[in-house]
């Protein structure tokens, strides 16, 4: 097997609520590697475009528009910040206004090739754990370890309603729950890199699995498939 200068690169794919950021986060403390929040970065993108005003609906504007973004990721004392053309807008992305209008941008061609060329460019040399909808199929079809983390429509709107309610917004239950089902077709209907499993991904339904659980046997695969990775964990 091809080794990259940093590492191998984990690619973890998912529909949203599965719990890939908390679990991508927790993976790459433990083996030293750069959490690459792929999400993010399109969130990141959709603010800036909607701040700028862009009419979405012109293709040649978003793709001049998208020329000229800059998404960097920095870990700050363990927290994930995210920086959209030098603005801090870690929070500002996380709204459920922002995560519908992300699915939207997402699915636009000047977006995804801009946001694609970054995360190749950022994974290379490996060290990395991404996530996200498209890695093991479009950003990263090589990554040596691919792992497609699922959980029930119900399960993943329930955490995501815990984790809002948890920030004092104001939704509900079922809201969140259709929220989930529109973002699950838009994100696996769109014509550019779809949400799909990767044939050689490997599946893990976190609906009934703790955190601890699920990393435990993200841990225990990688030590299986890469060796070498044993000295690390
Ligand atoms: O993982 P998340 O919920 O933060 O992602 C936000 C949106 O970005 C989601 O609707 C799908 C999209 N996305 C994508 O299209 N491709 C990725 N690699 C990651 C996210």
């Amino acid at each position: 097997m091809k080794i990259r200068s940093n590492g191998i690169v984990i690619a973890i794919d998912g529909p949203s609520g599965a719990g890939k950021s908390t679990i991508a986060r927790l993976l790459a403390e433990r083996l030293d590697y750069i959490q690459i929040d792929t999400g993010a970065m399109y969130r990141a993108a959709a603010l800036l475009l909607s701040r700028a005003n862009v009419d979405l609906s012109d293709l040649v504007a978003v793709e001049e528009f998208c020329r000229h973004i800059n998404i960097r990721l920095e870990l700050i004392s363990g927290r994930q910040v995210v920086h959209a053309n030098g603005l801090d807008v870690t929070d500002q992305i996380r709204t459920p206004e922002m995560s519908l209008l992300t699915s939207r941008t997402s699915t636009l061609k000047p977006v995804r090739e801009a946001l694609l060329k970054s995360q190749q460019q950022m994974g290379i040399k490996g060290g990395v754990v991404l996530e996200g909808r498209d890695i093991g199929t479009v950003v990263f079809p090589d990554a040596e370890v691919k792992f497609y983390l699922s959980a029930s429509v119900e399960e993943r709107a329930r955490r995501r309603f815990e984790e809002l309610a948890g920030k004092g917004e104001l939704v509900t239950l079922a809201e969140t729950i259709a929220d989930v089902i529109q973002r699950d077709r838009q994100d696996s209907e769109r014509d550019i890199a779809p949400l799909r499993q990767a044939e050689d991904a490997i599946m893990i339904d976190s609906s009934r699995l703790s955190v601890e659980e699920v990393l435990a046997s993200m841990v225990l695969l990688c030590r299986n498939k890469i060796p070498d990775l044993e000295s690390l964990i």
